[in-house]
């Protein structure tokens, strides 16, 4: 059974992007391996949240969780700041990271782009998320393809630390779907869906009401041909509108191409924006029961003990080779 860890932070809504890139791969790899799945709030507060937003985010990514389709007796949910060695491990791979290194970090170029003052978290956010990935040794990394560069530098910080102290960590491999790594904006096929974009019509939130997502649908933007056929670099919309397409019905995209041959434009749309609805009808159906049920509490709870036995240990273990004076 491999070991599998990811997180999701709770810093806006949830969209289909999320979904398809990562969490229905966390509801997948569930069944056959040892899962983890936090909601990383320690990561969101590098953007420092409204505290009220901050605390009913991490709810909602959690009945978002259960409410995908993952189950709380298969996989151990938890959030990040609930398991202290979280921080602890995070401090520990701030020493052994470089500046250049974290410098070369898209995501830390995107995100402190203009800023007057860039908050130091930003900075050193990926040695926090190596921390999360190597407390539990994890095998397998559940993400979307922006995550990637993240992952390559918690590889060479395991193998940093295993060539310094001694072979001790797994190193860890990315685990993402063939079509769907890289979800586009409805209004920009160069651009990812993002949950930070200001424009709602670019992104299909996971708690979209039906009709909002028929009309976000029909209003995406598309080439002025009418076939639909995938062409990421001719026709990047419609090949995203394909992908979005191919995993919510769980088909290849040849045969969602074969079944709109000759069809056009309409007609695919609509048939996406019922197909994105059958997925997420259910989903919001459970999230209202989660969230009215307070079962939330008791399953963070449970996800932390579990966690915390085996970050606990792995944090003690580094600890110890590295020098750390132990308490008597
Ligand atoms: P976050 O919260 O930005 O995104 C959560 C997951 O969703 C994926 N994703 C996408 N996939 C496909 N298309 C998109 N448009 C799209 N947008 C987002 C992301 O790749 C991610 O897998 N740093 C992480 C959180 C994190 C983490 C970790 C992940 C912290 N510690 C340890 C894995 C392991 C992040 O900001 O994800």
């Amino acid at each position: 059974m491999k070991k599998v860890l990811s997180g999701i932070q709770p810093s806006g809504q949830l969209t289909l992007g999320n979904y398809i890139g990562a969490m229905k791969n966390f509801v997948k790899l569930q069944h056959s391996e040892q899962c983890f799945f936090m909601i990383v709030d320690l990561h969101a507060a590098t953007q420092l949240p409204d505290p009220a937003a901050l605390r009913e985010q991490t709810e909602a990514v959690a009945a978002c969780y259960i409410a995908a389709g993952i189950d709380p007796a298969k996989a151990s949910i938890f959030v990040q700041s609930h398991v202290r060695s979280h921080a602890e491990l995070g401090w520990i791979f701030t020493t052994l990271s470089y500046m250049g290194e974290l410098e070369r970090m898209t995501q830390f170029k995107d995100k402190s782009q203009g800023k007057e003052s860039i908050p130091a978290g930003l900075f050193v956010y990926p040695s926090l998320m190596a921390a999360d990935i190597l407390l539990y040794n994890a095998d397998l990394v559940p993400v979307g393809d922006d995550q990637k560069q993240h992952l390559e530098l918690t590889r060479d910080l395991a193998n940093r630390f295993n060539n310094r102290f001694g072979e001790y960590f797994t190193i860890p491999e990315p685990y993402m779907p063939k079509h769907g790594s890289r979800i586009m904006s409805l209004d920009d096929g160069s651009k990812k869906m993002s949950k930070s974009n200001p424009n709602a019509g670019s992104f299909i939130a996971l708690l979209d009401p039906p009709d909002v997502v028929r009309k976000k649908i029909s209003r995406a933007t598309t080439d002025s041909g009418r076939e639909v056929k995938y062409d990421v670099a001719g026709k990047p919309e419609i090949s995203n509108l394909l992908s979005i397409y191919a995993n919510c019905a769980g088909l290849t995209i040849e045969e969602v191409e074969a079944r709109y041959e000759g069809q056009g434009y309409g007609p695919f749309k609509k048939a996406l924006a019922e197909q994105v609805v059958s997925v997420l009808e259910p989903l919001q159906t459970r999230y209202q029961e989660i969230r009215a049920s307070g079962e939330i509490h008791d399953i963070l709870k449970q996800g932390a003990e579990r966690a915390a036995e085996i970050a606990d240990r792995t944090l003690a273990d580094v600890k110890e080779r590295m020098g750390f004076l132990a308490p008597k």
